[in-house]
């Protein structure tokens, strides 16, 4: 406990030294750091790691095989000696505080004469994230002997187990240890995804590795120079051509971190954002290139991108803006530092996220705008590319945990058995099970990963495992081709492949209707003329697969007029497209804004808000057990060429919690602009989190403009904070969308109004049932009808016939004029389109 106390203090006079601004350092609540096979503590960089014997009552075996070297060309003592598990082995760690965690492992194959852990072939995993497998240094040590791995792992319990497993009867071994509570460092971000478009919410589930950590334009930190212990590499080695680029460095302590708070110095130290790389001859007339960097990376994972801002390069505010690239595709258009941090010398960071793009090779490229009139030049602090982990939870390979360490699975039943334990059909999930096979399959074979000597069978239990969601499901399956015999199931007409390409004129790009999470949707017709839509999914992407599987499970079961309805599927030569009738006249999104068509009146957006309720009442009300959709968004709203409304895509639902149930615990999934806030803290999912959502969308289509519109002052962000102030002040009139300017009746409206807030309610029991919110729309619907018969100068609320009121009786109406919105709220939607998806709606 001392020399805890030693180190805080240390930590502290160091950091008061050198870092300008005047800010606690991070302390870590769970803080293990062990020697493994030392015979005494050893302290690397003002940090002490304890002796083998200090740490053995963590390990589950007594066996104690240790061995150490006297000298070696490593970077530090920890190298110097090992622990060898000759069987099957784990640490457990008690862990006090959840959330992120460094796990950090260090290895260098100590000679020794009996053991040869040169040829040591072994795996590491935690309770559900393989880190290594088949794992041998022979193998994997690149240039050098040493290898140092580092971790982030969200620990969700209040232990964390590191099993180190043998494999094919040879021994595993260990040098050193760390791990190490890491401060809230990626949720205040969504990343964004960049092919297909859209934003990444599943983070918190995802296990990441660190790839490369590069302070851009600066020499390599050490762990002394980070508050959490983290080294910075130089990028020299990783630009694809030295003489574009230029390094540019200002005194540490001239950098600025933002006053709210959103990047602190854990974020990364003012080291990394005190030099940059910059345009090679900069300033020079004609320069029109790219800085570009290139890392290797493994094909078959997708990687988390973080790149870090800084502009310490110009004199005044609004020199310069530059474009950035990842994969040669446009990643940031025109950024603009100068408006994101408003003054120079300011940390500013955005993250992305890389799908697997079956290219071992990633690329980050800076780049002048042509919108650029003066300063040409374009710059980068810093950049951090972790490897996430697959479907199976897996870093190192496609097998899951359960796959690779027999008895693992009674940990996995934690993991997400709410979709599997309401497996429908037989005949769909062999056909799940078939798209996994194919899944796994489809990347180039690895001798690496030969598949693992024992799986489990989970199909045949069926109730206890994650479908899809772990590798085993592929352990009895053989052959390739079609699983599904259509005759059988109910997920409606089996196409082929060649029937597809027909109907989409081979996936032309002009028939292309959108293109979301999931992949691709192209507009299609049939030999017999009907159009459909046809949605396919990116073979390579995992997220992908699993919601393929659910929008089919879900889709197979239920049939409604205000559902999109599944024509078909095709999983063909491993391709996953599922074929939907066709709704001409696509989202209500672009009919609300954004988009040159004519806008709905307020009768037909109450129709669609009407049926688009509907669909969702029959869903969490119709089905067995109740679906909560958990992305009801405008844009998953679509409407026929009759203009009813239809609620599409449920590649992220889940089944409802049963009886003995209250909520369905899950990691955060959906849109951020419509998240029910209760479901983000808690995260735990209840139908009231698509109410609160479908509130979102009644604002939306009641004031025209996007959930978030970043652009707009801050108070005016968030259309739920924003239309709520009005709402609470019965002003909603004030800001509404222009065209409906004078044509509600403002009985109707207040309906409206209190229907939306009674959806926007904080806590979930507040919030009424989706057959109440439909009712009370059917309620604003005929106030609107009534006016309209009545009078038809629609100002008058006379002669409203009674109607009986459910659990709220009608107040006076208001009648006073409706005012014109104001046309700002309709400021730059479509930019905002992608942008809103950046933001983060806690910060507010
Ligand atoms: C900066 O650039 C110079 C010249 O290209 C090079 O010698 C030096 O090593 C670079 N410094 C860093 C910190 O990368
Ligand atoms: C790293 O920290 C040391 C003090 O521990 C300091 O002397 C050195 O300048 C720092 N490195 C850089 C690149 O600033
Ligand atoms: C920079 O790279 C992007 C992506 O590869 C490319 O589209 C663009 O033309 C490049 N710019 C220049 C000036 O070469």
């Amino acid at each position: 406990m001392a020399r805890m106390g030693n180190l805080v203090i240390l930590v502290l006079c160091l950091l008061g030294f050198l870092v300008a601004q005047n800010r606690a350092a991070y302390t870590p609540v769970d803080n293990y750091l062990i020697d493994c096979g030392a015979s005494q503590k050893t302290t690397v960089d003002g940090r002490d790691f304890q002796s083998d014997s200090q740490s053995s009552s963590l390990l589950s075996t007594s066996q104690a095989i240790l061995v150490t070297t006297a000298s070696a060309s490593v970077p530090s003592d920890l190298y110097l000696t090992a622990r060898v598990f000759v069987k099957q082995s784990s640490y457990t760690f008690n862990i006090q505080q959840e959330g992120r965690h460094w796990v950090r492992l260090y290895f260098y194959p100590v000679p020794h004469p009996v053991y040869d852990l040169k040829s040591a072939l072994f795996s590491v995993t935690t309770e559900k994230f393989v880190l290594l497998h088949n794992f041998s240094m022979k193998v994997d040590a690149t240039a050098s002997t040493y290898l140092f791995k580092e971790y982030l792992i969200n620990v969700t319990s209040d232990s964390l187990t590191l099993t180190f497993a043998p494999m094919n009867s040879s021994i595993a071994f260990i040098n050193a240890i760390e791990v190490v509570s890491v401060p809230d460092l990626l949720t205040s971000n969504v990343p964004m995804v960049l092919s297909p478009l859209g934003s990444f919410t599943g983070l918190p589930e995802i296990a990441l590795e660190t790839t490369y950590r590069l302070n851009v334009g600066g020499q390599k930190l050490t762990p002394k120079n980070d508050t959490l212990g983290r080294t910075w590499a130089s990028d020299q080695s990783y630009l694809s051509l030295n003489s574009s680029a230029q390094n540019i460095s200002v005194p540490a302590s001239s950098i600025n971190y933002p006053s709210s708070g959103t990047v602190t110095a854990e974020i990364a130290p003012n080291y990394v954002y005190a030099t940059a790389e910059e345009m090679g001859n900069a300033n020079v007339s004609n320069e029109n290139f790219n800085i570009t960097w290139a890392f290797s990376v493994d094909p078959d994972f997708s990687y988390f991108v973080r790149m870090h801002f800084c502009d310490i390069v110009s004199k005044a505010l609004n020199e310069f803006v530059f474009n950035v690239f990842i994969n040669s595709q446009t990643a940031i258009n025109n950024l603009d530092l100068s408006s994101k941090t408003s003054q120079l010398a300011t940390a500013y960071y955005t993250d992305f996220v890389v799908n697997g793009t079956g290219s071992s090779k990633l690329t980050v490229s800076i780049g002048p705008s042509s919108l650029d009139n003066g300063g040409s030049n374009a710059i980068l602090n810093g950049l951090e590319i972790m490897k996430m982990s697959n479907e199976a939870g897996s870093l190192d390979g496609p097998y899951s945990v359960d796959g690779i360490i027999p008895g693992a699975s009674k940990s996995s039943t934690k993991v997400g058995p709410i979709v599997g334990s309401v497996v429908g059909a037989a005949a769909a999930l062999v056909l799940l099970a078939g798209g996994y096979y194919c899944f796994l399959r489809a990347p180039k074979s690895k001798s690496k990963h030969s598949p693992p000597a024992w799986l489990p069978l989970p199909l045949h239990g069926g109730n206890s495992h994650s479908m899809g969601s772990k590798v085993s499901t592929i352990s009895h399956k053989s052959g390739t081709g079609s699983y599904v015999s259509s005759a059988q199931s109910n997920l409606g007409r089996y196409f082929t492949f060649a029937e597809i390409q027909e109907a989409t004129n081979k996936f032309d790009e002009s028939l292309l209707l959108g293109v979301g999470g999931f992949g691709k949707v192209y507009q299609g017709q049939l030999e017999d003329g009907t159009k459909v839509a046809v949605k396919r999914g990116n073979p390579r992407s995992e997220q992908g697969l699993t919601e393929f599987q659910t929008e089919i499970e879900m889709l197979s079961k239920l049939r409604h007029r205000h559902l999109v309805s599944l024509i078909g599927y095709c999983e063909e030569h491993c391709e996953m497209i599922l074929v939907y009738e066709y709704m001409a006249n696509g989202p209500l999104r672009s009919h609300l804004y954004g988009s040159n068509l004519p806008s709905l009146s307020w009768k037909q957006r109450l129709e669609v808000c009407i049926g688009a309720a509907r669909g969702l009442h029959y869903l969490h009300t119709g089905a067995a057990q109740g679906i909560i959709h958990r992305d009801v968004k405008t844009t998953n709203i679509l409407l026929d060429e009759n203009l009813v409304a239809k609620v599409a895509d449920f590649g992220l639902s889940k089944t409802g919690p049963t009886l003995d149930q209250t909520h369905v615990s899950t990691a955060v999934k959906g849109s951020f602009g419509y998240l029910d806030p209760e479901y983000f803290r808690r995260q735990q999912l209840t139908e009231k989190s698509d109410v609160y959502s479908f509130g979102v969308v009644l604002l939306e289509v009641l004031c025209a403009r996007p959930a978030l519109n970043p652009v707009l002052p801050r108070e005016q962000v968030n259309i739920a904070e924003w239309a709520m102030h009005y709402q609470k002040k019965g002003m909603l009139d004030q800001i509404i969308d222009s065209h409906l300017a004078g044509t509600i009746n403002p009985g109707s409206l207040k309906k409206f109004g209190e229907t939306a807030e009674k959806c926007l309610e904080e806590q979930g029991i507040d919030r009424p049932a989706m057959g109440d919110v439909l009712w009370n729309l059917e309620y604003a619907y005929q106030l609107q009808e009534t006016a309209m018969r009545n009078d038809p100068d629609e100002n008058s609320t006379n002669h409203i016939a009674e109607i009986p009121l459910r659990y709220t009786q009608p107040e006076p109406f208001d009648t006073s004029i409706i005012d014109r919105g104001s046309d700002d709220d309709l400021a730059d939607a479509t930019t905002s389109a992608v942008f809103s998806q950046l933001v983060n709606p806690r910060g507010r």
